[in-house]
């Protein structure tokens, strides 16, 4: 086909669009990025980032001369056959993916053949075949997302695998969406447009379903002295199991999983089946992060008017992501028996003031910690392996560490005169 079309088209400029389209640029290709929100657009032109990811505003300035930003879909469709969507698709109160952003985007479209969509967004398996009934003339590639927030920029351009689903029709746009991708290495899977779907959603939920089995194995830990670090390492040798996502913790938050796991369990329940693993993996998270007030409460009795502090807000280190954080649940069950909270997080706080307004915001960890009877590590940031903990303890009302991510080292917290209790480590019980 001829057509001087050549940049890619990237809708929706969030975290998953700002990402593709910095490094596509990056790749030497023009890239056309378009977002329905001026401000958004405004600030991208003047090469500022609307996302905390490290790298994205070299990668923006590095790349500002490849790189056009606008709110003009008529622009995008004049000069990109490939329209990666990449907007969102958040849970709605049913649990089902909300894709209200997704219908918008393909009502923009022509029903040409001189275009082709090319899912980012998570959908649910069956959205390309419900867009293709509407869209004949559109070609139709899913082509799912699987980076970390964080390391968004490394995973982009190091994939372990580029899933790329195609019905008939539509080998095409596949075939364009495979070169873009093949210099950057790792599997390429070309299935079909079901089955890619399917390959997201299945992904994240297996993953979420090793961190609740972690979880619980941490927790069994806790009853019988045994260590949840030594069995996930020893687990983790086995090649059919992996070392991956085996980090025990007060659960899993963000973006991704938790939306994910919901609309694999409500897709399965609106065709009649029952998902009942996914139940019990959603369950265990959930009663993970809420673990912490029981184990505070074994040490202190009452937390009625106890000042407890949370080091790390944001649902992982290296991101001011406060979306399903742990800690959003964990401070209102503090405060629902009575505590007062206080918190520190190295960059999530402004994201998470109006998410947490009852919680006084503190401008260090040392701040945070004066007069509180416990501290709680929420988040890994690397920050507080630094901390003068000997220091922290002097401030607090009683020495009292619960470290919800099994981050910090025992013996230091221990010999700077603290309790120590982890999640499935030897102390929990008093034994350590
Ligand atoms: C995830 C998927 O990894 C990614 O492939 C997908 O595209 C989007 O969702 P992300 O949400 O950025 O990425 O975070 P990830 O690093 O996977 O962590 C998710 C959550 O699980 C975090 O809250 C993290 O703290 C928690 N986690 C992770 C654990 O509790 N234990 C682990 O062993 C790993």
């Amino acid at each position: 086909m001829t057509d001087n079309r050549d940049a890619v088209g990237v809708i929706g400029v969030g975290w998953v669009g700002l990402v593709t389209a910095t490094c596509f640029a990056d790749l030497g290709h023009q890239v056309v990025a378009m977002d329905i929100n001026e401000a958004k657009i405004e600030s991208l032109r003047s090469g500022r980032s609307t996302i905390h990811e490290p790298g994205i505003d070299e990668l923006l300035a590095r790349n500002a001369e490849r790189l056009t930003f606008t709110t003009s879909m008529d622009e995008v469709l004049g000069r990109a056959r490939l329209l990666f969507c990449c907007v969102d698709t958040p849970p709605t109160y049913s649990g089902d993916a909300d894709l209200s952003r997704v219908r918008a985007v393909v009502q923009a479209l022509p029903d040409d053949s001189e275009h082709a969509l090319v899912m980012k967004s998570t959908v649910p398996a069956g959205t390309g075949r419900a867009i293709k009934r509407d869209r004949k003339g559109l070609a139709y590639v899913s082509c799912p997302e699987f980076l970390k927030e964080g390391t968004a920029i490394h995973d982009f351009m190091n994939p372990d695998r580029v899933v790329i689903g195609a019905d008939p029709g539509s080998e095409w746009a596949a075939d364009a969406v495979e070169a873009l991708y093949r210099p950057l290495g790792g599997e390429l899977v070309r299935t079909d447009v079901a089955s890619a779907e399917m390959i997201k959603l299945a992904s994240n939920a297996f993953l979420a379903t090793k961190i609740s089995f972690i979880n619980e194995i941490a927790n069994v830990c806790e009853e019988t002295g045994a260590d949840v670090m030594e069995v996930a390492r020893g687990m983790g040798l086995d090649k059919r199991i992996g070392p991956a996502f085996l980090r025990a913790g007060i659960g899993y938050g963000g973006s991704c999983f938790p939306k994910d796991v919901s609309a694999l369990k409500m897709l399965a329940g609106n065709t009649g089946y029952h998902f009942q693993l996914l139940n019990a993996v959603i369950e265990v998270n959930e009663l993970q992060k809420r673990r912490v007030v029981a184990k505070l409460e074994k040490h202190l009795g009452s937390l009625a008017d106890r000042r407890i502090a949370l080091l790390g807000l944001a649902f992982k280190p290296n991101t001011d992501d406060m979306r399903e954080a742990s800690s959003l649940v964990l401070a209102a069950r503090l405060e629902g028996e009575g505590a007062k909270v206080a918190a520190y997080d190295p960059i999530a706080q402004d994201a998470a003031r109006d998410l947490l307004p009852t919680v006084e915001m503190s401008g260090s960890a040392e701040e945070a910690a004066a007069g509180a009877a416990a501290v709680v590590l929420v988040t890994e940031w690397p920050e507080f392996l630094q901390l003068d903990w000997a220091a922290l303890r002097e401030r607090m009302s009683t020495p009292l560490v619960v470290d919800g991510r099994n981050f910090l080292d025992p013996q230091t917290i221990k010999a700077a005169g603290f309790t120590y209790e982890g999640i499935g480590r030897p102390g929990a019980n008093g034994t350590g």
